[in-house]
């Protein structure tokens, strides 16, 4: 059996940065209470202007990730992309990014598991070069959620946390024991599923029907969440699934050399790091700069982690989410 490594990052985040002060202006919000509540204090939304969209941020990302791999495009042989905000409803934007890139025809594959898409896209390719089937896959993960949001104060309580933007990685065949991606733990659990939601258009209540019904009360086509349920489950699968992720490797909390949670709130990240007694040095946030980015929130940190020195070789780096579904994982790394 082979091992698998991580050996390109990337990512990338379109130029418009939005503060809270701008958000102030089109909703009753103010800077204060969502730093107080958040940590966020900026993010990025794509310029409609621009050409940026969910595939072409991911094409972006996904070049510098291939180049730092030292790859050509042709190496490639799959992509998974992760997101829930796609270019279009069907087909996923991962044959986008085989279109675009020029790769030939590999497979490509679409995960939909939101805040946890990176976590079990990367477990994917973990199977995949474990088992020997490919050598280097191209995962993606990338969010326009602007483009999506309730832009007034009915929407506040979820506009305000979400931001665009990309990230990109190289996981690759290895044949070195004891290094790379040691494992993944992946959970769910549907009963929730409405506790953070969009819910239409859907194929029992399609476009058409929306447009007709002109129902200015109707907020299906809104993302929905419910913050505090959504907070309390967090911080309670984020700590289970790092534990079960150290466990399953004969590892304790205090091996951990860089923790990177999924990029959700400031809070929850801080509540973990306080459960598994973490220096600042040993977990790495960028909320504040980007706000939360779902699936493309742990490869953005991850990157600009590496590219800041802060993982060497040889560190144990634990990713960790929580999302909708709800859906959670962890993967534990040895650089
Ligand atoms: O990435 C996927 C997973 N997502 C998460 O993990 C998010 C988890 N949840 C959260 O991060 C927090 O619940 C939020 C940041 C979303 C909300 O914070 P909260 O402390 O739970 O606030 P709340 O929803 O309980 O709202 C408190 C008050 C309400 O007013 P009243 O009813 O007390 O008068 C809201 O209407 O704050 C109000 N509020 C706002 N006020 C100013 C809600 N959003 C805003 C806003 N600006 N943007």
């Amino acid at each position: 059996m082979y091992n698998s490594k991580i050996t390109g990052l990337g990512y990338y985040l379109p130029e418009n940065v939005v503060t809270n002060d701008d958000l102030s202006r089109f909703m009753d919000t103010t800077d204060e209470w969502i730093q107080e509540r958040t940590g966020i204090k900026e993010r990025r939304w794509i310029d409609p202007k621009t050409d940026d969209t969910t595939s072409t941020m991911g094409v972006k990302a996904s070049k510098i990730a291939i180049e730092r791999a030292g790859l050509k495009k042709d190496d490639i042989d799959f992509i998974i992309f992760a997101t829930l905000s796609p270019d279009m409803y069907f087909p996923g934007g991962g044959v986008r990014v085989q279109d675009m890139l020029g790769i030939p025809t590999v497979g490509a594959l679409d995960v939909r598991n939101q805040c946890s898409g990176f976590i079990y896209s990367i477990s994917v390719a973990d199977q995949f070069i474990k088992t020997g089937m490919y050598k280097n896959i191209l995962v993606i993960g990338s969010e326009n959620h602007s483009g999506g949001l309730e832009k007034s104060t009915r929407g506040r309580g979820v506009t305000v946390i979400f931001g665009d933007g990309a990230g990109a990685a190289i996981v690759s065949r290895s044949n070195v024991n004891g290094k790379g991606i040691l494992s993944s733990h992946l959970h769910s659990e549907g009963k929730h599923a409405r506790e953070l939601m969009l819910d239409g258009p859907n194929t029992g209540r399609w476009v058409p029907e929306i447009i007709a019904a002109n129902d200015p009360d109707d907020e299906s086509y809104y993302p929905y969440m419910n913050g505090q349920f959504v907070f309390k489950n967090a911080v309670t699968r984020f700590s289970e699934v790092i534990n079960e992720g150290l466990n399953a490797n004969n590892l304790t909390k205090q091996d951990i050399d860089m923790l990177i949670p999924h990029q959700a709130n400031l809070r929850i990240a801080q509540f973990i790091q306080r459960k598994f007694q973490l220096s600042d040095d040993k977990v790495y946030n960028n909320i504040m700069s980007y706000g939360n980015t779902t699936a493309a929130s742990i490869i953005i940190a991850l990157t600009e982690a590496w590219e800041k020195g802060k993982i060497k070789e040889n560190d144990l780096v634990v990713l960790a989410a929580f999302g909708a579904g709800f859906t959670w994982g962890s993967v534990i790394i040895r650089w």
